[in-house]
């Protein structure tokens, strides 16, 4: 199936942003206008653009120089129009004035989850997955988890020789959600003696155990810690956090819990670095750069063709496309295999 005429096509970025958001708009508009002649809006911060009509031009010259840019030029925002009364209606008034054909949604599982939805009341959308939490189940990665990965990765590297001349447990504390992906894979390039991820709750005397034979062997431990990560129940206090529009709890502060237990468990002098918005911020690499622009080459394709409650998705190094509902349907958590593998380096 093929759409025949020129389409004005709607373009947003929703939820926390990450870099390459900036290639996928580069991507589908220059494929859009070169390739296919239509037209483009940019809806600004998220599913707030098309709800309060706040939109900019989207043409070749907008996205010229943005492919190396963090962020996005669109501006992102945690809005869920489901939660607005009338949000539906909002929003589908704002396509009909403007004439709106199709809109590109770029986001993780909150801004495809409400891009679902609003296919099934009527909106023409296809999506395309972002996030550094790496946590969607119906692709193999995300844009943006590469590149906090590498911030991580090179924290870490950093932390290792201050550490060795201090004699200190570092702790590092890196996002992800409820995810552990980030805290794996840094951790495991960065060579940490501990990874703490919040598929396994830990056992904080196993994590001073570990600690402890790390300063037997001469060596400073570091320790790397996902934002979501919770001790086994009863062994160790833990605070709750507030919560945002789609029901998610703000994380942070393990890292510094940890540091006061494993302080006073070991006599150890331990020290906590909470990476935080540093993983989304800045250029992205080169794996998320080409992974964005490939995404939004299928995007605006797929658009093209008619083929909407879709998302791009990554499956080994090609590019398909699945539906938005399977898409948001199951969070891709780290299997415990996978966690055994990075275990043979603790202690
Ligand atoms: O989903 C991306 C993410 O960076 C998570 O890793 C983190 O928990 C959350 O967003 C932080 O959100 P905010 O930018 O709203 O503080």
């Amino acid at each position: 199936m093929c759409h025949a005429g020129r389409m004005r096509i709607g373009v947003l970025t929703g939820g926390g942003d990450c870099p390459g958001l900036n290639a996928v708009i580069r991507a589908v508009v220059r494929k859009g206008i070169e390739v296919y002649s239509h037209e483009f809006v940019g809806f600004r911060d998220g599913w707030r653009g098309p709800l309060d009509d706040d939109a900019t031009a989207l043409d070749v010259t907008a996205v010229r120089g943005i492919l190396p840019r963090g962020g996005t030029i669109l501006g992102s925002s945690r809005t869920n129009p489901y939660r607005h009364d009338g949000g539906v209606e909002r929003i589908t008034q704002t396509l009909a004035r403007r004439g709106i054909d199709a809109l590109v949604a770029i986001g993780g599982e909150d801004t495809l989850g409400v891009a679902g939805r609003l296919y099934a009341d009527g909106v023409a959308v296809v999506g395309v997955p972002k996030t550094i939490d790496n946590d969607l189940s119906a692709t193999d990665y995300t844009f943006g988890f590469d590149t906090a990965v590498t911030v991580a990765m090179e924290a870490i590297d950093r932390l290792h020789t201050t550490a060795e001349s201090h004699h200190r447990v570092l702790i590092v504390e890196v996002m992800g959600r409820h995810a552990g992906w980030i805290a794996l894979h840094a951790g495991i390039a960065g060579g940490a003696n501990v990874i703490l991820i919040p598929e396994r709750p830990f056992d904080i005397a196993k994590v001073c155990e570990y600690v402890e034979h790390r300063f037997a062997t001469h060596y400073a431990p570091i320790l790397v810690v996902a934002e979501g990560a919770t001790p086994k129940e009863g062994t160790m206090a833990v605070r709750e956090g507030d919560v945002d529009a789609f029901g998610h709890v703000r994380l942070s502060g393990i890292g510094t819990l940890l540091e006061k237990e494993i302080e006073a468990r070991t006599g150890k002098e331990a020290r906590t670095t909470v990476l935080g918005h540093v993983q989304r911020g800045g250029t992205p690499t080169a794996y998320d750069r080409v992974l964005a622009t490939r995404f939004g080459l299928h995007a605006i394709d797929a658009v093209h063709e008619g083929r909407f409650g879709t998302m791009t998705a990554l499956r080994g190094t090609d590019i398909g496309l699945v539906s938005l509902a399977e898409a948001t349907g199951v969070l891709k958590t780290v299997p415990p295999q996978r966690y055994a593998e990075a275990e043979v380096f603790f202690g």
